[in-house]
């Protein structure tokens, strides 16, 4: 009997050293505290247990050192639970249960997202993405591109000049970057080179001051009109769904000759007229033709050894017919009931 005595005063000792030593930090490790010493599985069940079998005259001493050190326990879990509670809520007035406040997530512009649609197009086929200047020199924005001095081309493109002798611009389209990159790097070259433009025009629902364009350029031996036509096929049906049908219109641009206005059927009433397409079953998407010689000659690339095509689309106008959206102003309005849809 003296055994068990012994054995309980030692037991009751390593538990308050163990009391002494104990912390908590996370509630995790407070109810840990609470299951080993406060609980009805605690380690003081287990010696209650044992009391019962003390011999009467050893059962105050015994008592009184149990009750201590589990009082002992009560007030230093009392102590942690204090800690822990403090460590997470510092004002007693903030209700960490309440649900919080939602953030307002935003969304993706859509003339970001026509743009991201576009690039994924064009890597597929291999173009790289190329970037440039928005303020330009003349011979970038018009000159090389064989925009002669005094030309009416040059009036109508509405520019924006930024140096009385007007040799600085805010780039009308992105075919500057077309000169950059051949100027500056050797064939071949494949790539896209999307950005924003700015032209002198009056605002209206279908025109605006500033837009966004995306320039194609391909640059290679033996590159020609038919690489052109395939390349805006496969991205006609790509962008605007596989039964699109394209159709090229011969027109004018200073820098290209051949020079092709390129359409594509109206996905949406399929050719049958309707008013996105004005009734005529086709939609224009894009300027293009084959790069004029004298365009390679001027960025240092020799016309009889390489060839290429090149076009420019207007991201807005992608937009919006991929949207059927009928006022370009909404893009650059900021008002969150219209971007939010997208
Ligand atoms: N730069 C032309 C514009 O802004 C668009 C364009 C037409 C670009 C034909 C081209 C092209 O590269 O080949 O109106």
């Amino acid at each position: 009997m003296l055994k068990l005595v012994l054995k309980m005063i030692d037991q009751l000792k390593k538990i308050k050293e163990e009391l002494l030593i104990s912390a908590a930090s996370t509630k995790e490790e407070l109810e840990d505290f609470r299951v080993k010493f406060i609980s009805k599985k605690s380690v003081f069940s287990s010696l209650f247990e044992k009391f019962k079998e003390l011999p009467d005259e050893k059962k105050k001493e015994i008592g009184q050192r149990l009750n201590e050190v589990k009082t002992f326990a009560q007030a230093r879990f009392k102590e942690l639970a204090g800690q822990v509670n403090q460590s997470h809520v510092t004002d007693e007035s903030v209700d960490v249960s309440l649900p919080t406040v939602p953030v307002q997530a935003g969304s993706v512009h859509p003339i970001t997202q026509t743009y991201f649609r576009i690039i994924e197009i064009f890597e597929r086929l291999g173009f790289n993405v190329e970037d440039g200047p928005e303020i330009e020199d003349d011979w970038h924005n018009f000159t090389a591109l064989n925009f002669p001095p005094n030309h009416p081309a040059r009036q109508m493109q509405d520019t924006y000049f930024l140096s009385d002798d007007k040799n600085c611009v805010l780039r009308t389209h992105t075919s500057n970057v077309q000169i950059r990159l051949m100027s500056d790097e050797k064939p071949p070259f494949r790539a896209i080179m999307p950005g924003r433009v700015y032209r002198n025009e009056a605002i209206s629902s279908r025109a605006h001051c500033f837009f966004h364009q995306v320039e194609g350029l391909s640059i290679d031996k033996a590159v020609s009109f038919k690489d052109l036509k395939q390349t805006l096929y496969h991205f006609s049906k790509e962008m605007f769904g596989k039964d699109t049908e394209i159709r090229l219109r011969p027109s004018y641009f200073p820098f290209t000759e051949p020079s092709a206005e390129i359409d594509i059927s109206c996905f949406i009433c399929k050719g049958d007229g309707c008013k996105i397409c004005k009734h005529t079953g086709w939609v224009e998407i894009a300027g293009s033709g084959v790069v004029d010689p004298n365009v390679l000659e001027n960025c240092g690339i020799d016309p009889s050894e390489y060839s290429g095509f090149a076009f420019g689309m207007g991201i807005e106008r992608i937009a919006m017919l991929k949207y059927q959206l009928d006022d370009i102003r909404r893009f650059s309005e900021n008002d969150l009931r219209f971007l939010r849809q997208f």
